[in-house]
């Protein structure tokens, strides 16, 4: 394929791309405190479960639609559908604007705090939940880290696809394993570390609650980037002589790791200073500057530093995808210049995004939302977020069997790959995408909502 849109040079180049789109803040940040929260390794088990029966089926079906009509997200609809389901696309790119929006402030924060504690004197705080609060509120220094962050991410994508995306993954992807396996050994050193790790890898099946599924059914949906057509954007760069397939394990497997190894980490690290493992979204941001509090100036510098870079890597690999869905769409159907969609894109979903900025205290309204049962306005973006995923992933199923059919959807994933219809692998797939996914992700539409406004825990 040479196009003048672009598209991956190597198999190596696609995988690392598109992993480095799945990993992201949600690995690091959200997956430990939702597995402390929930029982540590039960959590694990239910996350695992429906990365198998539900997110590999629907990463493949978006693979599938992208290199099938070789456009971004409303072009590959509209291409195979017809213009009517070309708005499905549109409101995928529109989900990304809206998640880069929100992203990027926390993303903001990730740098601030590695700037902070690698250079600047944030280990010396005394109280460091009071630091986080202050720190979120006080938008002076968060600003410039979010723009920066926001700088950084347009840059790398309108450099295009080969030698910004995959260039950049290609080198961010391995430092984040370096990173994350360096710092895994050395937290099962400290003392008290295999109580961490008892914790979380131990399943008390007890601990299973319907808020267990939920948690475990949300956060793998979310963490493989899926619904909103970041996958048909990705699919839509990559060549037909590769195995889309066997390709999606693997970036399944990648992200997953990375998930799971962020848990090996954190939890020895919270175990060693006897803290609590269930503190919430603050875990990340409260609890592990503590710990490297304790390990002295400069171990805690080093250790501190190496884990907020970890987590700015991350977001990275993340932004750089979310920025490519709405980039591709102008460029694809505006015939805008690459340069320009994505500066100006990025000023767009800047502004966008700061009522999340302004939400976490400043101004008083944006953090007490009256109609969002008194939650901020971050929060309230990011679950909406998660409503326009799930729903983007739930029509994208019924689109491959009702619109597209699965039979066009396999021819398409037969070529590059052996594997044809008797095989297990593929019989799996075709049921998943017509029967399990939709139906899964339409529950989960409803419990999102559900949990949102009434709360689950009050049924
Ligand atoms: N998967 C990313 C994470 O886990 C977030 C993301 C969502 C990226 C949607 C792309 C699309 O943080």
């Amino acid at each position: 394929m040479t196009d003048s849109r672009g598209n991956f040079s190597s198999r190596l180049g696609f995988i690392l791309a598109a992993a480095g789109s799945a990993v992201g803040l949600g690995n690091i940040w959200r997956f430990p405190y939702l597995a402390g929260q929930n029982g540590g390794a039960a959590f694990l088990f239910i996350y695992l479960i429906f990365i198998f029966l539900l997110c590999y089926p629907v990463m493949v079906g978006e693979l599938a639609i992208g290199r099938a009509a070789n456009s971004d997200a409303f072009g590959s609809y509209s291409k195979l559908g017809g213009k009517r389901w070309g708005y499905l696309g549109l409101f995928g790119v529109l989900a990304g604007i809206l998640v880069l929006s929100f992203y990027n402030v926390v993303a903001g924060w990730a740098f601030g705090y590695f700037v902070e504690i690698a250079f600047g004197s944030l280990l010396n705080e005394k109280d460091f939940g009071s630091f986080y609060f202050n720190y979120v509120n006080d938008i002076r220094d968060n600003f410039w880290f979010s723009v920066a962050f926001m700088t950084i991410t347009s840059w790398v994508v309108s450099r295009g696809v080969q030698k910004g995306v995959e260039a950049a993954n290609k080198i961010m992807m391995p430092a984040l394993y370096i990173l994350l396996l360096s710092l895994i050994v050395y937290s099962l050193t400290l003392p008290n570390a295999m109580s961490g790790v008892k914790f979380y890898l131990v399943p008390d099946l007890s601990e299973i609650k319907i808020q267990t599924v939920f948690d475990g059914l949300r956060q793998a949906f979310f963490s493989l980037g899926l619904g909103m057509g970041t996958m048909i954007t990705y699919g839509s760069y990559v060549s037909k002589k590769q195995n889309l397939i066997s390709s999606a394990a693997v970036i399944s497997v990648a992200d997953t790791m990375v998930a799971f190894l962020s848990g090996l980490m954190i939890f020895p690290l919270v175990f060693s200073q006897s803290m609590s493992p269930s503190e919430g979204p603050p875990l990340v941001f409260m609890v592990l500057p503590k710990v490297f509090h304790e390990m002295g100036p400069i171990l805690g510098k080093f250790v501190g530093g190496s884990f907020f870079l970890l987590l700015c890597f991350a977001a990275l690999t993340s932004t750089i995808s979310l920025l490519e869905v709405p980039t591709a769409y102008l460029v694809d159907q505006k015939k805008i210049k690459r340069e320009y969609a994505v500066w100006g894109l990025a000023l767009i979903i800047f502004i966008v995004g700061l009522p999340s900025m302004l939400s976490q205290g400043l101004i008083p309204t944006l953090n007490n939302l009256p109609f969002y049962r008194g939650k901020d306005a971050l929060t309230f973006v990011s679950d909406t977020c998660d409503i326009m995923l799930t729903i983007g992933g739930c029509l994208m199923c019924v689109f491959i069997s009702f619109q597209w059919k699965i039979s066009n959807m396999n021819q398409e994933l037969y070529q590059g790959s052996t594997i044809r219809a008797n095989s297990l692998i593929s019989k799996y797939i075709n049921f998943t995408i017509r029967f399990v996914c939709p139906l899964l992700l339409a529950f989960l539409s409803i419990l999102i909502v559900i949990d949102k406004f009434i709360g689950l825990s009050n049924l």
